[in-house]
């Protein structure tokens, strides 16, 4: 018998039912639901909404449903509706007419939103330790690789010269920002719900301060309606998360690239690669594969709950029932690819060679060759034809700017001496290249100590 039974005359069809449950995916909820739950009777205890002693009881039956769930003496209905219901009924079931108490001044619409926010508060607290964990791994690596030389590119074709440090830290930035982002949520998101009720509070003298402060919300929710219907720390979450899979997503391609046979940069542990079934000599990086396509699948979950929200009227309405599906989904992936990226990353062996053999083709140092002209005193446009022609003429005769010889050099212009060689050789290009945030060795030990105290405030803040 449904809980509504005195309004309505018949049973409510078997597929209906089946289609209105959300246990099967919100049950993961119930330690937060529990939580919710105690301090609600709490609450109802002390402005004496209940008697004291009805609020411990049901406080203690509670606390026993939960370690029972926990203990796996007790399992889900699979025919509950949803995770409130079924905990309800099931403290029902224990304490008799006391049971029936705890709903009082609470409807499911509070009490699923206090679920999410408490939930997903705990997961962002989760979530945000292993981004940091990675970031470190990647500072520990660079720390490694300050001298490591490598091409960097645009259009994925070879620019300047760079260090592997340099490279690593740009998504160690990103992920120093992706952190920034979840705190900035779960700060938004810490108000309470509760006693929103179904949409417009109650007429008990109920206290949502003191419930807020039980369940170390910042305050409570000011607006019932708003607190009944509002999802935007979902979409905020999913957001963060779908910008952090972005990140990993463009890194996982460029280890898809590296550890091709066209770059051999890098060679991915056996542990985390695996081979063909046919072809005896691949070695494939489905890992970074699959985190480049688990992150359509967290930007879908974004737009999930975009356009279920677009239309909703105010306040409650069952659509919201489908956020959790969503932001579960991209919880769980962005768990898991961060998981397994972090010791893919950690254990994979750098061929630093084969790095700097790549930098030392492809004319990366053709605007060193045209600032050496700068600093003889030419004006950046014409150095910049003249290097141009000189690159020309090593195509014409298979050669590098660093095997032309000088009398070419000075056919185009006498500001060329000797000297020229040092000041386009690759050791010179990198370590000049010391401009703040530059990839210059210095440059990047500079920007490392600096990442790392920002990230020990981070850990520090936690
Ligand atoms: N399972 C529901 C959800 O996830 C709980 C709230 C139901 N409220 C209601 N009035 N039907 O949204």
């Amino acid at each position: 018998m449904a809980l509504w039974a005195g309004r309505f005359s018949k049973e409510v069809d078997e597929t209906v039912n089946a289609f209105n449950s959300s246990i099967a995916f919100d049950a993961r909820m119930y330690e937060q639901d529990i939580r919710g739950s105690i301090a609600h009777a709490t609450m109802l205890g002390d402005c004496g909404v209940i008697e004291q002693a009805e609020s411990a009881a049901i406080v203690e039956g509670l606390r026993g449903i939960l370690t029972d769930i926990q203990e796996g003496t007790l399992v889900f209905d699979p025919n509950a509706e949803d995770i409130h219901m079924f905990v309800e009924a099931e403290l029902t079931k224990r304490l008799g007419s006391t049971g029936k108490r705890l709903h009082t001044a609470r409807s499911r619409n509070d009490q699923v939103a206090l679920d999410i926010r408490l939930y997903l508060r705990d997961e962002i607290a989760e979530i945000r330790a292993l981004v940091l964990e990675l970031a470190h791994t990647l500072c520990n690596m660079a720390q490694e690789h300050t001298e490591t030389i490598m091409p960097g590119y645009t259009h994925l074709q070879r620019a300047q010269p760079i260090t592997f440090a340099h490279h690593l830290l740009a998504y160690a930035q990103m992920l120093a920002r992706d952190l920034e982002r979840l705190d900035d949520t779960a700060k938004r998101m810490n108000e309470c719900p509760l006693g929103s009720g179904a949409l417009a509070g109650t007429t008990y003298p109920i206290n949502r301060q003191q419930t807020a402060q039980l369940l170390g919300f910042d305050r409570p929710v000011a607006n019932s309606l708003d607190g009944v219907s509002d999802r935007d720390f979902c979409v905020e979450l999913a957001c963060a998360l779908s910008l952090l899979m972005t990140h990993l997503s463009r890194f996982s391609e460029e280890i898809i690239l590296w550890c091709s046979w066209e770059f051999k940069f890098i060679e991915l542990d056996d542990a985390y690669a695996t081979g063909s079934s046919i072809m005896p000599q691949k070695k494939n990086p489905d890992v970074t594969e699959l985190i480049r396509g688990k992150t359509g699948r967290v930007v879908g979950d974004l737009m999930t709950l975009l356009s279920m929200l677009k239309g909703l009227p105010l306040a409650y309405n069952k659509d919201m029932q489908e956020d959790k599906e969503a932001i579960f989904d991209a919880i769980d992936n962005v768990k898991l690819c961060v998981k397994t990226f972090t010791p893919m990353l950690a254990t994979m062996r750098v061929l630093k060679d084969n790095m700097r053999k790549a930098a030392a083709k492809g004319f990366i140092n053709a605007t060193d060759c045209a600032d050496y002209l700068v600093k003889k005193g030419m004006p950046f446009r014409d150095a910049y034809k003249i290097t141009g022609t000189l690159v020309a003429k090593c195509i014409e005769q298979e050669l590098t700017l660093e095997t032309l010889p000088l009398e070419q050099y000075r056919e185009m212009t006498d500001l060329f001496t000797e000297d020229v060689y040092n000041a386009i050789s690759l050791d010179t290009c990198v370590k000049e290249r010391s401009s703040e945030g530059g990839p210059s060795p210095k440059a990047v030990a500079i920007q490392l100590a600096q990442l790392r105290e920002r990230l020990a405030q981070d850990a520090a803040n936690e």
